[in-house]
């Protein structure tokens, strides 16, 4: 039975707990989340456990990457129910700072991500998001010096950033990036379902499907332009306000006109009621 959990919760006692795995030789796979974890997340620990012999979750909610107007505070936290689920999948490690030990005061130093950061996608909609997402990824890659990095494709415009902002900065991690896990009915697993009311709940996993149909349909053959126009109109009739449905590059997210440009990433987001939903796919 897995009993052997570990919360940490300062930097010094965060470094003598990583200590003792690398003093062993142990390879470190790192899981970072906000908390809230559903099944997504638990498919990010389980890659991270075929992976490295020590799994390290840290659980922050991170203000820097919330506009003022967003949910930050309303965000969902469930702390202990999130150790168990943890304990449950025999991680070793929980590393929970508070924001004063992530941002002390005076804290002075951003990560300030381009290109795939800059592409017109969540970008265009929380413009402070990807700096706070790097900096704070960034701090988490220097505190605990992973060997492994899981994200999930779910937030695909992130894995992309993410990626290159190792690659750009010669972090010595691995970052890997973990198929999309759904509801049975196609809607994709997300900390923000629990605020939509039965009713958006109900037309939710559209969202899904409209991706699945362009998806074919640009396969076949069919002009991205058209397939994704109708794709809009599906999606705005089934009662959403749509930030974006768009064809981009899987690596450089930049807009393709055809599947000839390289592999082609569909992403969208769209609002419902209080909640804004993201989703994509592949080609
Ligand atoms: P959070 O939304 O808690 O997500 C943590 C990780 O779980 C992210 O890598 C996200 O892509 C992944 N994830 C969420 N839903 C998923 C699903 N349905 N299937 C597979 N993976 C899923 O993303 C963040 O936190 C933050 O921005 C963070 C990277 C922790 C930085 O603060």
């Amino acid at each position: 039975m897995a009993t052997r959990l570990k919360v940490v919760r300062t930097v010094p006692a965060l470094r003598r707990a990583l200590e003792l795995y690398r003093k062993s030789g142990e390879r470190i796979a790192l899981v970072p989340t906000m908390g809230a974890l559903h099944r997504g997340h638990m498919a990010l620990v389980r890659e991270a456990r075929q992976r490295a012999k020590r799994v390290v979750v840290s659980i922050f909610v991170n203000p820097t990457q919330f506009a003022p107007h967003e949910d930050f505070a309303s965000y969902p936290r469930s702390f202990a129910i999130d150790l168990k689920a943890l304990r449950e999948a025999n991680v070793d490690l929980v590393w929970a700072p508070s924001v004063e030990t992530m941002y002390p005061a005076g804290f002075a130093t951003r990560i300030a991500p381009e290109g795939a950061a800059k592409v017109g996608l969540e970008d265009e909609f929380r413009p402070h998001f990807f700096g706070g997402v790097a900096t704070i990824v960034a701090k988490l890659f220097t505190q605990v010096s992973p060997d492994f990095a899981l994200f999930g494709q779910k937030d695909y415009q992130q894995l992309r950033v993410i990626t290159q902002m190792a690659s750009d900065l010669d972090l010595p991690v691995k970052v890997i990036g973990v198929p999309t896990v759904r509801e049975s009915d196609g809607l994709a697993l997300s900390s923000r379902n629990v605020y939509l009311s039965a009713g958006e709940r109900a037309v939710a996993p559209m969202l899904h499907r409209v991706l699945k149909d362009c998806a074919g349909r640009i396969k076949n053959g069919e002009k991205i332009d058209r397939v994704l126009n109708v794709g809009r109109i599906e999606i705005d009739l089934a009662g959403f306000t749509l930030d974006y449905l768009e064809a981009r590059h899987a690596l450089t997210l930049l807009p393709v006109e055809s599947t000839k440009d390289g592999p082609v990433r569909l992403l969208l987001a769209a609002r419902i009621g209080k909640t804004r939903l993201i989703d994509n796919i592949g080609v």
